[in-house]
């Protein structure tokens, strides 16, 4: 099993982590080149040494919890899970010294180490419980088969089996940290790509802010121009007028996706906001079929830039009506959240979001929309204007039941706040 090492695994700290068999080979090669695999297979001795901790696991886990409770300031509680944790963990722990191709115990070991329980303490306090375990065992050992000719080979394979997990866990925790370093660089790159795109929407936008403008004005003055124009020409123009709206509604969407961390707070009464958004769309919802229905409670105010909230109502509704293309159901709820927060929800009846797509909906330009429906940066905005303010936004859409934004935003608690 033991492969020379390639520029892939000496790379190993940049590129992929190595896979776990890749893992154990290493530590098998190891332990060989250190004189520490006298039992490689599966052999007698194996046996007997698992059979002997198998028939001491409940004597072995009871010293273990006694010394180590008081060592490491564990509570009862506490110690009772952990012991009944630890002894699942003999259990497959000894299924390896039985049979070392059955290695559960490290797939385990390496799963925990990344975000399970033993990753919340430092690596030392769990190879020393370990070593508590194996000076436990060692002494009922010697206690219980000191007239046994196999104790000398039973004592050595019990220190080899330990040296073994020692090695493995120690690159299991290392392994961790790394990851999750990758998974925060990863992160980074996201939202270092996000700004980068902001930017250059910012740049677009403002260049093409002046000639929309001066195209809106000529539109404007032709229909004064023409008085009685034709039927189709009046029919072109308005064509031309609502399509130019749309093109201001996309530029305006780039511009406020795209906005630095400058977005004005105010004092926002977001209940008012809501009804006023609702109002303004009220035809869009008759004729969506969508009854819209809200249950806004006392929230007082929220700190958010108000116009940032308008486009942040009008991109989760408008979202909403599309996804209910046969009519249904909107909701709107406001709850205090604790002293100082205030949660938002927006709930539809619509087709909901696959879990696939659910994880890229908030990217920008990212739509599933055709050309004309949609242009992919309602969410980049919504997202922006809230974590812009400090909030947070969290979706939900389980199979079946339609889509709910959930948005928890600060309160204004200054005294003058009270409304
Ligand atoms: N309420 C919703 N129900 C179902 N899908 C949604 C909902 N809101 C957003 N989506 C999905 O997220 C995508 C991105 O939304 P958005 O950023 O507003 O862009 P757009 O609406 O222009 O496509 C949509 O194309 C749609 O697939
Ligand atoms: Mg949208």
């Amino acid at each position: 099993m033991a492969e020379p090492p390639t520029a892939r695994s000496r790379e190993g700290a940049r590129a992929e982590l190595p896979t776990l068999q890749e893992h154990l080979g290493r530590i098998q090669s190891y332990l060989r080149g250190c004189g520490l695999l006298a039992f490689p297979g599966e052999t007698p001795i194996r046996r007997e040494l698992a059979r002997f901790m198998e028939e001491h696991s409940d004597e072995t886990a009871r010293i273990w919890a006694d010394t180590i409770g008081p060592a490491f300031e564990i509570d009862d509680d506490e110690l009772e899970f952990l012991a009944k944790d630890m002894r699942e963990a003999q259990e497959r722990w000894l299924a390896h010294i039985r049979d070392p191709s059955d290695v559960e115990t490290y797939a385990v070991l390496r799963n925990h180490a990344r975000g399970g329980f033993i990753a919340e303490h430092p690596p030392s306090r769990f190879l020393a419980s370990q070593l508590k375990i194996r000076q436990i065992l060692a002494d009922l050992l010697r206690r219980e088969m000191r007239d046994s000719v196999f104790l000398p080979e039973l004592l050595t394979l019990l220190d080899q089996a330990l040296w073994e997990r020692v090695l493995h866990i120690t690159d299991f925790f290392v392994e961790a940290r790394l990851s999750e370093r990758r998974r925060l660089e990863l992160q980074l790159i996201q939202s270092e790509k996000m700004a980068a795109i902001g930017q250059l929407a910012a740049g677009i936008a403002h260049e093409i802010r002046n000639p929309l403008g001066i195209i809106m004005n000529a539109l404007y003055d032709l229909g004064e121009l023409l008085r009685d124009p034709p039927a189709a020409v009046e029919e072109d123009l308005q064509i031309a007028r609502t399509e130019m709206g749309r093109v201001q509604e996309i530029i305006n969407n780039l511009l406020e996706f795209s906005r630095d961390g400058t977005m004005e707070m105010e004092s926002v009464d977001l209940n008012r906001t809501i009804r006023q958004t609702l109002k303004l769309m009220n035809k869009h919802f008759q004729n969506s079929g969508v009854v819209p229905k809200t249950d806004l409670g006392p929230i007082g105010r929220c700190r958010v830039s108000e116009n940032g909230m308008r486009q942040v109502l009008l991109n989760l509704v408008t979202n909403a009506v599309q996804a209910m293309p046969d009519g249904g159901e909107l909701r709107l709820t406001t709850r205090p959240a604790g002293e100082d927060r205030v949660l938002l929800t927006i709930h539809d009846t619509g087709t909901g979001i696959p879990p696939e797509r659910i994880g890229r909906i908030f990217d920008p330009f990212y739509t599933t929309k055709d050309p004309g429906e949609g242009t992919g940066l309602g969410l980049s905005v919504v997202h922006s204007v809230i974590t812009n303010a400090g909030g947070t936004l969290d979706v939900a859409s389980p199979d079946g039941e339609g889509t709910t934004f959930t948005i928890e935003l600060a309160a204004d608690t200054s005294p003058t706040s009270a409304s």
